[in-house]
């Protein structure tokens, strides 16, 4: 596929038939959410299970997790060199066995960087036979670059944030499973900083990570499978300078008073200080290092 067929556009159909199509090492990094297969005729107490409209989410799990793995090392061959891939799934379970996303992303071709947790606060479905789930995952999942199998670091403002993000569920959507603006935003800006690059998202469904890539000054490429979900993301592309006032209450969490290197600079403490046998107030050094709590 020419890049004037991809960039900055929706390629509807199947997504990993579509990434078959695409150039190697195209993308700087992506952030999805993919059908979860939790089949489509269960209920919770409060709402019915997520259905999407021209597409299902009903496999026998050993397929859905092979299919799974062939997206994601498709995703890796597109990706560049030291590029990043984010993806949000959950811990499911069928009839008592326990299906955790850590089964099949060992067995792609990414480095599994780290597992975030994403406190949701809330979640539609409950009932008695776990604790109230309202927890998912996101996998930061990275691609080595030579021998460097780490990448490089975070900058100090936003490896602060932590690895628990709590976002409430996205609003004001008519998609059945958006994840909110918050969550690419956040993902992208870290890695990419002020950097400029290509962000894909292989199942966009309305279209957030898009839009988080088009205000924070990206080019993307979006696939999806259904028509209508096509629509409602273009529209939420060309109007989006009206959810920039939730990009700025991200971006404003993302701040250090100082930072590491200006600390060490002026011989003030950087962490490797220690108070023997007064644990609290080395603890309230750091909280003041980091200027924690501010999120
Ligand atoms: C969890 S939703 C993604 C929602 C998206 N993150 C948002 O904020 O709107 C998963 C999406 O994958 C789409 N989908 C399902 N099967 C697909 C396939 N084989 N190829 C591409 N897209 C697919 C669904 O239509 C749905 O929109």
């Amino acid at each position: 596929m020419k890049q004037n067929e991809y960039l900055n556009k929706i390629i509807p159909g199947d997504a990993l038939s579509i990434l078959k199509t695409l150039p190697d090492e195209i993308v700087d990094m992506g952030v999805t959410s993919p059908p979860y297969n939790k089949g489509e005729n269960k209920k919770g107490w409060l709402v019915k299970n997520v259905k999407y409209v021209g597409a299902t989410d009903k496999l026998p799990e050993d397929l859905y997790q092979e299919s799974q793995i062939a997206v994601l090392n498709e995703l890796f061959r597109v990706t560049k060199d030291g590029g990043s891939f984010f993806y949000n799934h959950k811990i499911r379970w069928e009839k008592g066995e326990i299906f955790h996303p850590i089964d099949w992303l060992k067995k792609t071709k990414w480095t599994v960087r780290q597992e975030i947790i994403w406190d949701r606060m809330i979640a539609a479905n409950i009932r008695g036979w776990r604790f109230w789930q309202v927890e998912e995952r996101i996998y930061w999942l990275y691609k080595p670059k030579g021998k460097n199998l780490i990448g490089e670091e975070l900058k100090a403002k936003h490896a602060l944030l932590t690895s628990i993000w709590r976002f409430s569920p996205a609003r004001k959507n008519s998609h059945p499973a958006p994840f909110p603006l918050s969550l690419p935003i956040r993902a992208i800006y870290s890695v990419m900083d002020e950097k400029k690059g290509v962000i894909i998202d292989p199942y966009c469904g309305s279209g957030t990570t898009l839009v988080a890539a088009k205000i924070l000054g990206h080019n993307f490429i979006g696939i999806e499978i259904s028509k209508e979900y096509i629509k409602h993301a273009n529209e939420r592309i060309n109007n989006f300078t009206v959810e920039q006032k939730y990009v700025n209450e991200e971006i404003a969490k993302h701040f250090v008073t100082k930072t590491f290197k200006e600390r060490k600079e002026n011989g003030e403490f950087t962490g490797k200080y220690r108070v023997k046998n007064n644990k609290s107030e080395d603890k309230q050094k750091i909280l003041e290092l980091f200027s924690y709590g501010k999120v």
